[in-house]
């Protein structure tokens, strides 16, 4: 499905005169918190070649949207945007001003051919696994379109800049570090093993150097990224092959890392070692997403998940056993091909028997090139919509009531930033509520332990509970 793009040579083009006045760059992410870090890492390339990051594609010499590909609905949004950056791109040119459009990530993988012939105004497609040669294409895209969907053979990640200082701080105490790619699973739904390539684990010492410079820069907490992140299996100093587990048991020594966290893990993938570190490693957030998809069993196989209900229910038990203040999330996707209505209301009572503190769920969206899309038994948008309000119900209904029942609990906050009102600063609790309470800016970056006194629809708030804290000290 993902052909691989080498250079595509369109109209030859004059160079643009060089300008006194830095160059800008919007980069927009459509994706994942993996496209979200894959955004970050291409404004750090892009901070080395000179770019300020703009606020809008109006301010913008460059911009790049960072696509993603999962859904239907995700990838058409990139066409409409194009064409909305076409038309801004014409107006520069009418003032006599230049402006380069870029595509990265999944549908630049998957369609980038499609995007170069549909879209004049691109300049410039690149692929999620080749975005490290950023400053190479775009010296080529000012003299020609340009396209690079290949699964180069060189670690990306070893090429990429080094974190710089400052813009750790600019994102904040809370980072991202994506620490596996890609995926070998091939569910039957799924693009990500065509848009991303096979599964490669990063060296545990270039996660580790990472994690060290992200805590040095005042970061308190890292979300270990991966399309399957519990399938990590990177290399130690010592040639061993280190598992998830045993790489954040390493992490978690850092002076100044307070919390981990990883995600999206496979339910298959969930071993002893990982579990276990649920229950040694005070870091590691009691909070796990672990997708489940479908509760039924028949569903299940036909979606290669690789497990059935019985065993999700099991892993579950274990890691409660491990970790019983434990909240879980999911995913879900209703109305795969041949999913009847007994199959769906299996779903509902995993969810039942489960209890989730959130989840993302999703209408089946048969993505090309992937087996579940060729079948016959699709099943109506009309059914498929009518399941997933029922879903939906069940499990705000859940999270409600999960948000609920920390009333009157003490929950430690990672405070983030200040809040919406004066006086107010916001958090996260380890089960990634957001929470607002009236305290002093000086507690960005400090994890407080905070009286939950209310639940709003998408927040707490709180109150602090030992105000003898000073602002200095760390309270964990
Ligand atoms: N690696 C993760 C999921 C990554 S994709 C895992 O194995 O669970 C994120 C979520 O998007 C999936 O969990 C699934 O719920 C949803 N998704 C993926 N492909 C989809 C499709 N074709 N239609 C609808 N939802 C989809
Ligand atoms: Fe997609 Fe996750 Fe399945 Fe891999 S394991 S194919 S990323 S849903
Ligand atoms: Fe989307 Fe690619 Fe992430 S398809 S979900 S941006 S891996």
């Amino acid at each position: 499905m993902s052909e691989s793009l080498k250079l595509i040579r369109g109209e030859e083009r004059a160079e643009a005169p060089a300008s006194s006045k830095p160059r800008r760059a919007f980069i927009k992410s459509y994706g994942c918190q993996m496209n979200v870090y894959d955004s970050e890492r291409m404004g750090d390339i892009l901070a080395v070649e000179g770019y300020d990051l703009a606020d809008s594609a109006e301010a913008a010499d460059l911009v790049l949207l960072n696509t993603c590909h999962i859904r239907e609905r995700a990838s058409e949004k990139v066409f409409s945007e194009l064409g909305r950056l076409r038309a801004l791109k014409e107006a520069r040119g009418a003032e006599g001003r230049d402006m380069l459009i870029g595509v990265a990530g999944c549908v630049a993988q998957a369609e980038g051919r499609e995007i170069m012939r549909r879209q004049g105004a691109v300049d410039l497609v690149v692929g999620p696994q080749s975005y490290h040669r950023l400053p190479d294409l775009l010296r080529r895209a000012r003299k020609a379109r340009v396209a690079d969907t290949d699964f180069p053979a060189e670690d990306k990640f070893a090429k990429l800049p080094g974190l710089s200082e400052a813009r750790i701080r600019q994102r904040g105490v809370s980072a991202f570090v994506t620490v596996q790619e890609g995926c070998d699973k091939f569910c039957t739904f799924c693009v990500v093993p065509y848009t991303r390539g096979a599964e490669f684990s990063r060296p545990v010492a270039r996660v580790v150097a990472d994690v060290v410079q992200l805590a040095r820069a005042g970061v308190r907490e890292v979300t270990l990224l991966g399309q399957n992140v519990n399938a990590y299996h990177g290399e130690d100093e010592r040639h061993r092959t280190c598992s998830l587990g045993t790489l954040i048991r390493r992490l978690a020594e850092i002076p100044g890392i307070a919390r981990l966290r990883y995600t999206t893990s496979h339910p298959a993938d969930m071993d002893d070692d990982l579990i276990t570190a649920h229950r040694d490693v005070p870091a590691l957030m009691s909070y796990l997403h672990l997708p489940l998809q479908s509760g039924s069993d028949r569903v299940l196989a036909a979606m290669n998940r690789k497990h059935r209900a019985a065993q999700y229910l099991q892993i579950v038990d274990k890691v409660r056993a491990a970790r019983p203040e434990i909240a879980l999330s999911s995913d879900f996707i209703v109305g795969f091909p041949g999913e009847s209505e007994a199959d769906f209301e299996a779903t509902l009572a995993m969810i039942r028997s489960v209890g989730y503190a959130g989840a993302f769920s999703f209408k089946y969206s048969p993505r090309p090139g992937t087996p579940g899309a060729e079948r016959q038994d699709q099943i109506d948008e009309a059914v498929k919509d009518e399941r997933l309000s029922r879903l939906q119900a069940l499990l705000e209904e859940q999270r409600q009531a999960f948000n609920a029942a920390c009333i009157g609990r003490t929950l430690d906050v990672l405070i983030q930033k200040k809040g919406r009102h004066l006086g107010q600063i916001a958090g996260r609790t380890p089960y990634l509520q957001a929470v607002h309470l009236d305290a002093p800016e000086g507690l960005i970056g400090h994890i407080v332990p905070v009286e939950i006194v209310a639940a709003g629809p998408n927040s707490l708030s709180g109150r602090r509970i030992n105000q003898g804290h000073a602002a200095g000290e760390c309270p964990t």
